[in-house]
C-alpha cells in the first residue's frame, strides 16, 4: 500500500492558463542574434514563444490563469485557504508574487507565498499544497506557475534568449473526490550544479552594480549541456519513483506532462520510461520554455482540448535551476 492510500488526499479540481498575446518567432530572433530557425527547431523543438507586454507583471498573468482555474474548479477566490506561486520572476524581489496575486484575486488573508524552484516550481507548489490538504490544514489551495523570463534574459546571448517564453498556469487543489487524487509527489535538489544555471547578480552575494548590469550578470546564465545530461537522468528517475510510490508502472500512465525545456530531453525521457511520445503533452513548439508555467500550461491545454479525461493518470516531471527537480502523479 502506498503512503497516499493511508492519508486523506487532494485532487486537481480545475486548471487554467494564460499566454501573453505577443508572439516572438524564431525568424524574429534571427534579426536579433546570430541564430537560425533551423538551429532552434533542431536543437530544442521551439518554433515561437510569447512575450509579456511592458505593462504586464507576473501577478497579472497569474491572475488570469488563476481565475480560469477557479472557474474550472467551480469555486470562488474567497474559498481559497492558501496560495502558492512557483516563480523566479516575481513582480519584485519583495514581497512575494503570491501576495499581489491574493489582492488581485480578492482572496481572503490566507497564507500566500512563492516557491523558488525555477522550472520545478509548479510541481513543488503542487506537492506543498497536497501536503496541507492531506494534514487537514487547508481545503482549497491555489497552485500557480508563472514566469516572465523575458525580463531576466540577456537578449544578446543566443545560448539562452532563444529558449524561454512568458506564461502562467494554475491549478486548484481540493479534497479528493471519486477516483480523482494526487497519488504521489517527489521533490529533489542537488546544489552541485547551482552555478550551471543561475542569475549571478542582484542578490545578497553580489548586489547589483553598474558594472554587473553592464556585464549582464543580472540575467540568466546557463551551461546548457551540464543541465541537459542531468535532466534526462533525473526526470526519468523521479518519474519512476513517483510511479513506484503509487504502486504503478509506466503502462498505467495515460499522459505525461513534462517540463517543456527541450524536445530532445522529452524524447530521451520517453525512451527511458518506455512511454511513447504520443502520450506526452507537448507545446514547446508554441511557447518555448516557460519555466514553472510550462507544466500547468500544458496540462490545462490537454484538459481543455479533451485529451486528458477524468479518471486518467497523469505523470508530471520537471527540472530546473538549483538544480531542483520534481515529479507528481495524479488521477484526474
Ligand atoms: N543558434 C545557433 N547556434 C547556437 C545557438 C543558437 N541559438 N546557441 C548555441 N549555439 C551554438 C554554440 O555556440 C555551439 O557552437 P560551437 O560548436 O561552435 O561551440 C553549438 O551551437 C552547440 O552548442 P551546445 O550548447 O553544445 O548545444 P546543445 O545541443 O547542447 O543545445 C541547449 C543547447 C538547447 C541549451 C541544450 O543544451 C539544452 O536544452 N539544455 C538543457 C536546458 C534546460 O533543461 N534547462 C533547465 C530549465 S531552465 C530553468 O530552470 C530556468
Amino acid at each position: 500500500m502506498s503512503l497516499g492510500e493511508l492519508s486523506p488526499q487532494s485532487c486537481i479540481l480545475g486548471t487554467g492558463a494564460y499566454a501573453p498575446a505577443q508572439v516572438l518567432t524564431n525568424a524574429d530572433l534571427e534579426q536579433r542574434v546570430d541564430t537560425s530557425d533551423a538551429w532552434i527547431r533542431e536543437r530544442t523543438g521551439i518554433g515561437e514563444r510569447r512575450v509579456a507586454a511592458s505593462d504586464e507583471a507576473a501577478s497579472d498573468m497569474a491572475k488570469v490563469a488563476a481565475q480560469r482555474a477557479l472557474e474550472a474548479a467551480g469555486i470562488q477566490a474567497t474559498d481559497l485557504d492558501m496560495i502558492i506561486v512557483g516563480t523566479i520572476s516575481a513582480d519584485m524581489p519583495l514581497p512575494a508574487c503570491a501576495a499581489f496575486l491574493q489582492a488581485k484575486l480578492g482572496a481572503r488573508q490566507v497564507p500566500s507565498f512563492d516557491v523558488a524552484a525555477a522550472c520545478a516550481g509548479f510541481v513543488y507548489a503542487l506537492s506543498i499544497g497536497d501536503q496541507f490538504i492531506r494534514t487537514g490544514m487547508a481545503k482549497h489551495v491555489l497552485v500557480v506557475g508563472v514566469e516572465l523570463l523575458s525580463r531576466v534574459l540577456n537578449w544578446e546571448d543566443r545560448t539562452t534568449c532563444v529558449l524561454f517564453g512568458d506564461g502562467a498556469g494554475a491549478a486548484v487543489l481540493g479534497p479528493a473526490s471519486g477516483d480523482a487524487r494526487v497519488l504521489s509527489t517527489r521533490l529533489y535538489t542537488d546544489a552541485s550544479l547551482a552555478s550551471s544555471l543561475c542569475i549571478p547578480a542582484g542578490g545578497s552575494k553580489e548586489p547589483l552594480t553598474a558594472e554587473g548590469i553592464e556585464a549582464r550578470r543580472d540575467k540568466v546564465h546557463m551551461v546548457g549541456q551540464d543541465i541537459f545530461k542531468v535532466a534526462v537522468k533525473n526526470l526519468t528517475s523521479a518519474s519512476r519513483t513517483a510511479l513506484d510510490d503509487a504502486g504503478l508502472t509506466s503502462t498505467d500512465v495515460d499522459w505525461v506532462v513534462p517540463h517543456q525545456a527541450n524536445l530532445r530531453i522529452i524524447s530521451q525521457v520517453s525512451q527511458r520510461l518506455e512511454i511513447p511520445m504520443d502520450r506526452f503533452i507537448i507545446n514547446i513548439d508554441r511557447y518555448g520554455n516557460t519555466s514553472s508555467a510550462s507544466i500547468p500550461m500544458a496540462l490545462d491545454e490537454g484538459i481543455r482540448d479533451g485529451r486528458v479525461k477524468p479518471g486518467q493518470t497523469v505523470l508530471m516531471c520537471a527540472l530546473g535551476a538549483g538544480i531542483s527537480w520534481a515529479s507528481a502523479l495524479a488521477r484526474m
